[in-house]
C-alpha cells in the first residue's frame, strides 16, 4: 500500500482526486511490468492518430534534435513496446526506460533521472480525452519526452537534475526545482538560426499549445535566467502566460552546473512572481526578432 501522503501531493499536481493508475503490483521503486500485450487493437490505432495529428504540427515548430530522433524511434504504428525502445536508447546515451503506474513521489522521481532511467506511465488516455488529458498518459511521457533522451547534451542534463532534485530535498528547494522543471523539460522553448523552437514535452505532446507557443501574440517569450525561472509561478491547467528561451541545451546544461545551495537560499528570500509578470529590463522577444537575434 502506498503512502497516502503521495497520493494528496498527486491530487494538488494533477487536479485529479487518485491516480487512474494501477499501483498495486509496483516495486518500491515505483516499477511495473508493461504489459505490452494487453494494449487492445482500439488503443493502438487511438495511439496512431495522436501520433499522426502531432507528428504534421512539428515540422517548423519543434527543435532539431527531436524531430531527428523521433524518426529514429519506432513508434508511428502503435503503443510503443518500451523495453524495446530502451535497449535503442541505452546504446544511444545509457538511459534506460521503466514503466510506471503513473506520477510517482518526487524522491522516487530524482532517483530515477539520477541513474539515467527515465519513467513512461503505461496507461493510455480514453478516446474522450483525445485533446486535453490532466495527468501525464504514455502519450505524453514517450511522445514528449523520450525522443530528446537520445541527445547526448540533454540526457546529461537530466541526469544531473535528478541528482539536483534529491539534493534540493534536504535543503527545501524542491518549489524552485519544480518550476525549472516547468518552464524546461515541460514548456521550454530554444532558438534556432530558423526561429523559435519548441523542446519541452508539455508543448510537443499538447495539440494546441504547439502552435500557440511560438505564434501566438499572448503570452511572454523571454530568455532563460536561472533565478528567474525558479522564481516565477505557473498553471497546471491552462496555456503558459510565459516562456523561456533558452540558446540550446548546452546553455541549459552549463547554467544549472553551478551549485544550488546559496541560490536557494537567496530565493527563498524573495517573493515569487506571478506567472504573467515582465520585469523591468526584461524583452519580450518577439517572434522576428528573435530569428533575427540569433543570425547577428
Ligand atoms: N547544480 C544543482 C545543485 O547544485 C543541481 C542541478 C543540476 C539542478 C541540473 C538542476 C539541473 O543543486
Ligand atoms: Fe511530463
Amino acid at each position: 500500500m502506498k503512502p497516502v501522503v503521495f497520493f494528496n501531493s498527486l491530487a494538488e499536481k494533477s487536479g485529479a482526486v487518485m491516480p487512474r493508475g494501477d499501483y498495486s503490483t509496483a516495486s518500491d521503486d515505483y516499477v511495473v511490468a508493461q504489459q505490452w500485450d494487453v494494449y487492445t487493437a482500439e488503443q493502438h490505432a487511438l495511439w496512431r492518430r495522436l501520433y499522426q495529428r502531432q507528428a504534421k504540427l512539428l515540422p517548423g515548430r519543434a527543435c532539431d534534435s527531436y524531430v531527428e530522433h523521433l524518426a529514429h524511434i519506432d513508434a508511428a504504428e502503435g503503443i510503443p513496446n518500451l523495453a524495446a525502445v530502451s535497449e535503442a536508447l541505452f546504446r544511444a546515451t545509457g538511459w534506460r526506460l521503466v514503466a510506471v503506474p503513473g506520477l510517482v513521489p518526487d524522491k522516487v522521481f530524482f532517483a530515477h533521472l539520477a541513474a539515467r532511467r527515465f519513467p513512461v506511465t503505461v496507461w493510455l488516455r480514453t478516446p474522450e480525452e483525445f485533446d486535453y488529458i490532466v495527468e501525464p498518459d504514455i502519450f505524453h511521457d514517450f511522445f514528449g519526452h523520450v525522443p530528446l533522451l537520445f541527445d547526448p547534451v540533454f540526457a546529461a542534463h537530466l541526469q544531473e537534475y535528478g541528482k539536483g532534485g534529491l539534493k534540493a530535498l534536504t535543503l527545501g528547494g524542491l518549489d524552485f526545482l519544480a518550476r525549472l522543471y516547468w518552464y524546461t523539460m515541460e514548456f521550454g522553448l530554444v532558438k534556432s538560426s530558423k526561429g523559435l523552437r519548441a523542446y519541452g514535452a508539455g508543448i510537443l505532446s499538447s495539440v494546441g499549445e504547439l502552435d500557440y507557443c511560438l505564434n501566438d501574440q499572448a503570452p511572454h517569450r523571454i530568455r532563460f535566467e536561472l533565478e528567474r525561472v525558479m522564481r516565477t509561478r505557473y498553471k497546471i491547467d491552462a496555456y503558459q502566460k510565459t516562456y523561456f528561451v533558452i540558446d540550446d541545451f548546452q546553455q541549459l546544461f552549463d547554467d544549472t552546473t553551478p551549485d544550488f545551495t546559496l541560490l536557494y537560499q537567496r530565493l527563498k528570500t524573495l517573493s515569487a512572481l506571478s506567472a504573467d509578470s515582465l520585469l523591468p529590463g526584461e524583452t519580450n522577444l518577439s517572434l522576428a526578432n528573435a530569428s533575427l537575434d540569433d543570425d547577428g
